[in-house]
């Protein structure tokens, strides 16, 4: 189906319903069946594609399609290692020993996140991603609906570090909207650990809540490690904003011919809007000081005094 789409063999703002009637009534069986929207999503092309030969399931035979892949895999893989010993912190407390471990493990994580983002970076050609790949992720009807395209986020490993970190609330009314929208794209799996994650108390009121009480050995070493990880996954997301989506989106749109905008963003709303919405984003994230929205810029600040490191960059 998305191939069809790609090659405007189906487009949704010229038709009411897919004419794909065989290929939607199958889609709608088993996505709702499962529990997932009725579409490819990206667990098909990243971590749940299995290879046969060393080769896996691609649209296309062009280098930047596998590029693109595989780094956002590798990218996928190391997220989800770094949200599950997250989780794992919760079960030990901030002031257990194997904490210090499993903090290591996320910051090793998110390093690898950025190393992997730095390659893709250098290596994926512009005009090939824009015009080979992206087409491959729009949105398109499956029955009456349009459903929107797959987005390298669609996992829950991301919003379990936001979320774990104490980064971005989810009783935060955009970052709430993001998540409610996010779960039918996500594997079942994947939408019970963030319902788990969205019940569980985040690991920044437990830093700050023990600064209330007397001054412990532990605290010192573990609020560093849980500060360096804070910045680490903010440096993720500054990279994915300004420098990915930027190369790859942003500039791209500004550049390329008319006919071809359409062809830009996989999620459907006009392309300032996406921006701006990635923006908040990544602000979040990295803790950024904003009046506007709500971060922990002021948190992480307290934190970091409270160890005495002066600036952000640790
Ligand atoms: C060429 C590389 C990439 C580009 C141009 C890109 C662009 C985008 C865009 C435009 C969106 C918004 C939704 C959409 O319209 O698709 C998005 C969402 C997202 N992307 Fe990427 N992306 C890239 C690679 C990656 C990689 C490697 C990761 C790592 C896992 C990643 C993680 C995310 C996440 C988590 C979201 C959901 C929004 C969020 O939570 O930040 N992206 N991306």
């Amino acid at each position: 189906m998305a191939a069809c789409r790609r090659h405007e063999i189906t487009e949704p703002s010229r038709e009411k319903v897919s004419p794909l009637t065989q290929a939607s009534a199958l889609a709608m069986h088993i996505g709702a069946s499962l529990g997932v929207t009725p579409r490819f999503a990206t667990a098909h092309l990243t971590t749940h594609n299995r290879a046969i030969n060393g080769v896996y399931k691609r649209f296309t035979s062009h280098p930047a399609e596998r590029l693109f892949i595989d780094y956002n895999t590798q990218a996928i893989l190391a997220y989800k290692r770094a949200s599950e010993s997250l989780m794992k912190v919760h079960h030990l407390g901030i002031s257990h020993p194997m904490s210090l471990v499993l903090l290591k493990q996320v910051k090793q994580a998110l390093l690898e996140v950025i190393e992997s983002n730095r390659e893709l970076f250098k290596e994926l050609d512009t005009e090939a991603f824009f015009y080979v790949v992206r087409p491959y992720y729009k949105p398109y009807r499956v029955g009456k609906e349009v459903y929107r395209g797959a987005n390298a986020g669609d996992f829950a490993g991301i919003n379990v570090i936001d979320m774990m970190l104490g980064l971005c609330p989810a009783n935060d009314i955009s970052y709430g909207q993001m998540l409610v929208e996010k779960f039918l794209y996500m594997m079942p799996e994947d939408q019970a650990t963030l319902r788990e994650c969205m019940r569980t108390p985040n690991l920044m009121d437990a830093f700050l809540n023990a600064l209330k009480g007397p001054k412990s050995d532990w605290f010192g070493p573990a609020c560093s490690l849980f500060v360096q990880v804070c910045k680490l996954h903010g440096d993720t997301a500054i990279q994915h904003h300004n420098q990915l989506v930027e190369k790859y989106i942003a500039k791209p749109s500004q550049t390329m011919q008319q006919q071809h905008l359409s062809k830009v963003t996989a999620s459907g709303p006009p392309i300032e809007v996406l921006l701006k919405e990635l923006a908040d984003l990544r602000d979040r994230r990295a803790a950024a000081e904003r009046a506007d929205i709500f971060t922990r810029h002021h948190d992480l600040k307290r934190l970091r005094q409270a160890i005495g490191v002066k600036h952000e960059a640790i």
